[in-house]
Order: structure tokens, then C-alpha cells, then sequence
């Protein structure tokens, strides 16, 4: 099995907070993998620790591409590393709300065509083909994702669940060959819930490597083959769901944070 994320030594730092502190992980090419962890446990920081959101003082984060070429992700900007492959979707929700779905999904893909953002912006002849492309290719995402009946809607008149699969074929428009998702099934019902977990296991099935932030565990027991747990920061466990849910260092953190939270603290 090959690896399309190996993450070595990430250690980030904001003052004298440690966010992430000595973290490595894989991630399966094909697979998908989640990342667990009680609030504040820097699942999100090691999210953007991978997507140049944030540089982490230490560590590697080595990316390989479709066509078998490595990359270091550390050091460089979230648009380049979006080039190589990588998307993502937000724990809060980051659409242009204005737009219409299908206009959201355009920004994605147009963000690989050739002819760039200014020609787009100034309609030059040389665009026109890529403008019909970029169409043709974000609907079929948007059915992709279940929302075929919504791409003239404007995003911001979605419901939550809608917002959060437009979100996903947002990303999938940049064409990654491994997509990270922040907590996609946040504020969904459960009927939403389960389209969603049908949604991942298609965009594992087209060969996209999924690596996903979840709090819902029976979708993380039923989606993932391979589980990460932060805690503090600190990888305290890893392996498949099975095993990592049983393992009593995952168990006590988990139960520190239920605890803590009955208390207040
Ligand atoms: N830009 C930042 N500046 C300062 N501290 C930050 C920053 N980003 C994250 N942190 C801190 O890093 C720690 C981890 O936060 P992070 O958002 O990664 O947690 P999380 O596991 O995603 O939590 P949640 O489940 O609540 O989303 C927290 O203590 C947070 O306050
Ligand atoms: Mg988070």
C-alpha cells in the first residue's frame, strides 16, 4: 500500500501554547482515514499545518502526487499546495454565500484552468471554451454530490447539510487527489448524516484519498479504515477503528473531556 501523506515530527507552536507538539501520522493512498480528538486537540491546526494555513516551527509534511512525485508541503502557500493535489473543506463553513452553487463550484475548478483569473474576469475569446468546460464540469460535481436540483440556488439559502456537500464539490473541483475534510457532518441531521457517509465512500471509490475530521463516531467506526487520536496535541493512538476505539489511553481522554465538560471547566 503506498502513502500519500506521511507527516514527520509536526511540532507548532503559538507562544508558549503547543498546538501540535512531535505529531506524525500516514495517510493510505485510496484509503480513507480519520483524525479524532477531544475539543482543542489541534485537529484543525494539523489541517492547516497541511494546507499552508500555518507553518509549524518543526517537522515535514511530504505529499505524493498522482504521478508519484514528492513534495514538501511545509513552506509553501496554500495555493500552490492546492496545484499539487490537496483540497479542503472548513469546519465553519467558507462558501461565497452571495454566489449561486454552481458559480461556488466554478471558483474550484477554475482555479486549475490555464487561461486564470483575470481572463475570467475580463471574458477574453481565449476563455470562452474554458468558461463552457468549467460549467459542464461543475454541474456534473454538483450531481456528484446530490445537489443537481440546487445549482442555481444561492449558496446562502441552503440548507446546512446542502451547504456542506457544496462545499465538498467546491473542493473536488480543484481535482485533488487527496481531500481533507473539517467535520462534514457538523450541525447535520441524521438523514443528512448518512448521505454523507455514502458521499465519502463514492469520492474514495473515483481514487481520491479522503482524510477526515470527525466527532460523530459511528460514521468515523463505519467510513474509516485508519484512525489518528490527538489529544493535547499529541498523537496518543493510531490503527484501525476497531482497536483505537478499545485502547484505554483513547478511552481516558475521552472521558477527561466528558468530565470536564459536566464540571464546567
Ligand atoms: N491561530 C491560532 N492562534 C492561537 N492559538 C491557536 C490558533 N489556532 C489554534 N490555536 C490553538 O490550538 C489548539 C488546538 O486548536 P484546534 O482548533 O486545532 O483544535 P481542534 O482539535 O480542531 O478542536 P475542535 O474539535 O474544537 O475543532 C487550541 O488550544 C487553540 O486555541
Ligand atoms: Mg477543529
Amino acid at each position: 500500500m503506498s502513502t500519500v501523506l506521511e507527516v514527520k515530527n509536526v511540532t507548532l507552536r503559538f507562544g508558549g501554547l503547543v498546538s501540535l507538539d512531535n505529531v506524525s501520522m500516514s495517510v493510505t493512498r485510496g484509503a480513507i482515514s480519520a483524525v479524532i480528538g477531544p475539543n482543542g486537540a489541534g485537529k484543525t491546526s494539523l489541517f492547516n499545518c497541511l494546507t499552508g494555513a500555518y507553518r509549524p516551527q518543526e517537522g515535514q509534511v511530504l505529499f505524493t502526487a498522482s504521478d508519484d512525485r514528492q513534495s514538501q508541503l511545509v513552506g509553501k502557500t496554500p495555493h500552490k499546495i492546492t496545484a499539487l493535489g490537496v483540497a479542503r473543506t472548513f469546519q465553519n463553513i467558507r462558501l461565497f454565500p452571495a454566489l449561486t452553487a454552481l458559480e461556488n463550484v466554478q471558483i474550484g475548478v477554475e482555479s486549475r484552468q490555464r487561461s486564470g483569473a483575470l481572463a475570467a474576469m475580463l471574458r477574453l475569446p481565449s476563455n470562452r471554451r474554458d468558461d463552457r468546460d468549467s460549467v459542464a464540469e461543475s454541474v456534473r460535481l454538483l450531481d456528484f454530490v446530490g445537489l443537481r436540483h440546487r445549482v442555481h440556488e444561492i449558496s446562502a439559502s441552503l440548507p446546512y447539510g446542502d451547504q456542506r456537500r457544496l462545499e465538498i464539490a467546491r473542493a473536488l473541483g480543484t481535482k485533488p487527489s487527496l481531500l481533507l475534510l473539517d467535520e462534514p457532518a457538523a450541525g447535520t441531521n441524521p438523514a443528512e448524516k448518512r448521505e454523507l457517509e455514502g458521499l465519502i465512500r463514492r469520492v474514495a471509490d473515483t481514487g481520491v484519498s479522503v482524510l477526515l475530521i470527525e466527532h460523530d463516531m459511528r460514521l468515523v467506526m463505519s467510513v474509516a479504515s485508519a484512525v489518528t487520536v490527538l489529544n493535547f496535541g499529541k498523537v496518543i493512538a493510531s490503527g484501525p477503528p476497531e482497536a483505537v476505539q478499545r485502547d484505554p489511553a483513547v478511552v481516558e481522554a475521552y472521558l477527561g473531556a466528558a468530565q470536564d465538560e459536566g464540571t464546567g471547566t
